[in-house]
This record gives structure tokens, C-alpha cells and sequence, in this order.
């Protein structure tokens, strides 16, 4: 059998946030190639079958419209896959170890060790099993150890092949990737292994841009290539903070320092903090790898990123109960967004549930809009229920309140009529601007006392107010 030959069956295991997406790009491209994504939780696989998928990305659903009953099957049947499947991708979830060694650092590998040990016990045929996950570096040895024990010896081939898909732009990232990773053992059988991953790629996407590399090296480009765009935002963040205090303008500084061709000017935005399931995960279990290895000063130096990033969340709290007079007690404040970034219904790790937390505990009367995140927003804040109210009607959320929180940059928050907004408000009304999305000097006109990130606040007191908590 070759690879592209009708006979391809691909299996992935996990139909999440990558599993779906990545799937339905590749049986869309490779129609004679059946793809089979399966999943532990079957109301995932059921929402994966209907009209209503499980998760919200632009462009998914035309994708597997496509492919879908046509050589693209969602299915809870494990076991079937496994033994029908030649290759089979893994891209269970891996989170933050919650216990024991390691707790709230390393990551939790018990459901893709739970994964291999299905895999080899239900496979009678060769595999080649691809490491779709972001797991630490060294996994492949452990799942080498699984595979090979007993008398499976040989049967299986392992790959690392991550996935640097965006949430949010995910089909455009899996259709025209900056680049597709790789890693294979240098033997023959990885070798072969990591050519036939390689030809499914290049029926779409550009040989230079798939890069084939050791396994190792696969591994920790995912923790690593996560880690510089975790640090890129805190390191922004972190300038905000002086900015606020001497008046210089975050965009501004950003703009001159982005001109730097060294630099580039991309991810330089100022913001309430990164979110996401991925960040703060990756960056932890990196630091617990280094640490691991005795390497402690590396493991402070990217530990720092995550602390900048909490420090910038809570700063966006204390200057929204300074600026309110210190108490917000009582106070209606309205949540402008809810998910970790525009474009998706994902809240896992968003500074939305973090600031929503801390505003309850302050004791504020909270309404959260959002256009896609309002189910998971229910989730994430099902402690606080009675004190927080949601609808997806910005105005109707914004009528009787004493500030805005903007938290999602939602494109569509910009183009709000805010006259109708600041009429319905409590005077005096603030707009706290999580993500510099709004027109400022446009809302200070309308009467708004305005607070964006990194820049001087725009307000109608008299100064001493106007001084940063
Ligand atoms: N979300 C992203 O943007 C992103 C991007 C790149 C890489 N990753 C990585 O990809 C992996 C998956 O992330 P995700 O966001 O898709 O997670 P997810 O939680 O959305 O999906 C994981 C799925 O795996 C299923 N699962 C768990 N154990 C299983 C088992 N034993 N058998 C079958 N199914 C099982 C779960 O039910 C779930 O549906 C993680 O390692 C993550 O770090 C995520």
C-alpha cells in the first residue's frame, strides 16, 4: 500500500479543538484517503455528526460539509479505528498535571499513556503512530517503551508531528501553514514512516515548508515555539506597565520597535493578558522540564513569562477598583467578551474568567456578553451563579452599567453605536479597553472616562483622580 493509494486510512484519536479541525483539512484535501476521528466523549462525536459542531471556528463548517460521509468519519468506536487504521494520529488532551510530582507544572500524560496502551493492545497490523499532541520532550521514548513491550516489538513507528494551528484562524493555519513539523528516529523504519507523513502533507502544502527533523527536536519546537509567542506578549505587557506611568503610548513604543526588521511587527499588542489552553500549560511543563534537568536558571527565566502574565491580569483589576473609587461594591460592570481571543467560543485560561473571579469577589454585579463564548462562560463562572447575568446583546448588557471591561477583541465591539451605549449607562461611565480595540478620543467625546492598556487614561475629573491605582 501507498500513501495516497485509496487505501490510506488515517485514525486520530481526540476530537478536540485539533483533532476536528486538522482532520477535516486533511481528508478535504486527500479525498481518497479515509480519515476516522474518534473520542472517548460521545456527545463530542454526536455534535461532530450534526449541523451544530462542537467547536467554533471560521471556515470549519464548510470544510466538513465536504468531507464529511464522504471520507471523513466522526465515530466513538475505538477499537474498530485502531485495527482498520494505518496511521494514527494522537491528540487527546494533555493538561497541567493537577497532583502529586509535578502538580501545577508538569504535564498530565495519564490520557495519552491510556491511549497507547489501547493502541497496542487493540492493533494486529503495523502502525505508524503520530504524536499530535504537545507533549513533553522524551515522550516518544516512553511510548517506544509501551509499544515495544511484550511481543509488539517492531510493530510500531512513532512520530512527532505538532500542531502549531492558531484557535480562531485554524483552518486557515492548517490549509496554508507557515510550516509543517516532522521528527522521526533516524532508522529505516522512521525514516519510511516520516515519508509517508510527508506525502500526505505535500498534496497541499509546499515542500520547503515541511520540515523534517529528530524526534527530539520536534518535541520541544511546539514547548519552545509557544514559549517565544508567550513571551513576546508579556514582554509587551510588562512595557504597558511603565507606559501607564510615564505617559509614553504602548502602540507608539510598539510601532518604533516593530520597524526593527530583526523584530518584526506582529504580535506587539498590548492586551489584558494571554489565554488559551495552550500558553501557560506549555510554558510550565517547559519550565518543569528544565528544572527537571537541573537547569534552574532557564526554569526562572521562562517561569517569569507566566508571572508577568498574572501580574498584568491583576493590574487590570486593581486599576479598574481605583479608578471606580475603590469600591465596586454593588456596581454593574459589563464584560465585553468572554473568550481567550476573537474568532472562537474557547474560554479555557481566559483572562475573562480570572478578572470575572476577582470583580465577584469585589463584590461587583457582573454581565458578561460574548457572540460565541456564552455556553463555556456559564461553565467557567457556574460558581457565581445569581451574581452573574449573560446575554449576547452588547446594548442590552451595557443598559444600566457603571463600566465596560473589554476583554475579547471582537471586531465587532468597535462598531458599536456608543452614544446609545454611554445614554444607557450609569454616570459617570468608564470603558477599561483590555485590548486597545476602541477608538478612545471618540468615546471620551461622548463622555466616557476611558482606561486602554499602556497609554494615558482619557477622563473628565479633575487630575488627582486620574492617577493610575
Ligand atoms: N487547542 C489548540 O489551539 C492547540 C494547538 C496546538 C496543539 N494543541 C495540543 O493538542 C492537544 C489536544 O488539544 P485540544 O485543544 O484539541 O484538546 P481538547 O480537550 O479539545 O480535545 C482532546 C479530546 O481528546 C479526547 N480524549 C481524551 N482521552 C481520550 C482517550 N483515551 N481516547 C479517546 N479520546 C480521548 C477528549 O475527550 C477530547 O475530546 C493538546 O496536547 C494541546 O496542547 C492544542
Amino acid at each position: 500500500m501507498s500513501d495516497g493509494s485509496p487505501d490510506t486510512r488515517i485514525l486520530c484519536i481526540g476530537a478536540g479543538y485539533v483533532g476536528g479541525p486538522t482532520m477535516a483539512v486533511i481528508a478535504a484535501k486527500c479525498p481518497d484517503v479515509k480519515v476516522t476521528v474518534v473520542d472517548i466523549n460521545p456527545e463530542r462525536i454526536a455534535r461532530w455528526n450534526s449541523d451544530r459542531l462542537p467547536i467554533y471556528e471560521p471556515g470549519l463548517d464548510g470544510v466538513v460539509r465536504e468531507a464529511r460521509g464522504r471520507n471523513l468519519f466522526f465515530s466513538t468506536d475505538i477499537e474498530a479505528g485502531i485495527r482498520e487504521a494505518d496511521i494514527i494520529f494522537v491528540s487527546v488532551n494533555t493538561p497541567t498535571k493537577t497532583f502529586g510530582t509535578g502538580a501545577g507544572m508538569a504535564a498530565d500524560l495519564q490520557y495519552w499513556e491510556k491511549t497507547a496502551r489501547q493502541i497496542r493492545e487493540c492493533a494486529d497490523t503495523p502502525k505508524v503512530i503520530v504524536e499530535k499532541s504537545t507533549l513533553p520532550v522524551k515522550t516518544a521514548q516512553a511510548m517506544k517503551r509501551i509499544f515495544d513491550a511484550g511481543d509488539h516489538e517492531n510493530r510500531f513507528t512513532v512520530l512527532s508531528n505538532p500542531e502549531f494551528l492558531a484557535e480562531g484562524t485554524a483552518v486557515n493555519d492548517l490549509e496554508n501553514p507557515d510550516r509543517v513539523l516532522i521528527g522521526s528516529d533516524e532508522t529505516s523504519a522512521g525514516i519510511h514512516a516520516r515519508d509517508r507523513l510527508v506525502d500526505i502533507y505535500a498534496r497541499w502544502v509546499p515542500r520547503d515548508r515541511i520540515l523534517t527533523t529528530n524526534i527530539w527536536s520536534s518535541e520541544l519546537s511546539k514547548l519552545v515555539s509557544n514559549a517565544f509567542l508567550a513571551q513576546r506578549i508579556s514582554s509587551v505587557n510588562a512595557i504597558s506597565a511603565l507606559c501607564e506611568k510615564t505617559d509614553a503610548d504602548i502602540t507608539e513604543v510598539t510601532r518604533a520597535v516593530g520597524m526593527d526588521s530583526r523584530l518584526g511587527n506582529r504580535f506587539l499588542n498590548a492586551s489584558v493578558g494571554f489565554g488559551g489552553s495552550c500558553f501557560k500549560k506549555d510554558i510550565l511543563n517547559l519550565v518543569y522540564l528544565c528544572r527537571f534537568y537541573g537547569l534552574n536558571e532557564v526554569a526562572d527565566y521562562w517561569e517569569g513569562v507566566v508571572h508577568i502574565n498574572n501580574y498584568q491580569k491583576e493590574r487590570f483589576v486593581v486599576n479598574m477598583l481605583g479608578q471606580m473609587f475603590h469600591t465596586l461594591s454593588g456596581k454593574r460592570i459589563c464584560l465585553f467578551g468572554f473568550a481567550f481571543k476573537a474568532h472562537t467560543g474557547d474560554t479555557r485560561e481566559s483572562p475573562g474568567i480570572f478578572i470575572a473571579k476577582r470583580l465577584i469577589e469585589e463584590q461587583a454585579e457582573l454581565i458578561v456578553t460574548d457572540p460565541q463564548a456564552l455556553e463555556s462562560a456559564r461553565r467557567d463562572l457556574a460558581d457565581a451563579e445569581g451574581r452573574v447575568q449573560y446575554t449576547e446583546d452588547p446594548y442590552t448588557a451595557a443598559a444600566g452599567a457603571e463600566a465596560i471591561a473589554l476583554i475579547t477583541e471582537w471586531p465587532e465591539y468597535a462598531s458599536l453605536d456608543y452614544e446609545r451605549i454611554f445614554q444607557s449607562m450609569v454616570h459617570p461611565s468608564f470603558i477599561f479597553d483590555g485590548r486597545n480595540l476602541l477608538d478612545h478620543r471618540r468615546l471620551h467625546e461622548i463622555g466616557f472616562n476611558v482606561f486602554p492598556i499602556g497609554m494615558p487614561a482619557l477622563t473628565h475629573f479633575h487630575e488627582e483622580h486620574d492617577m493610575r491605582a
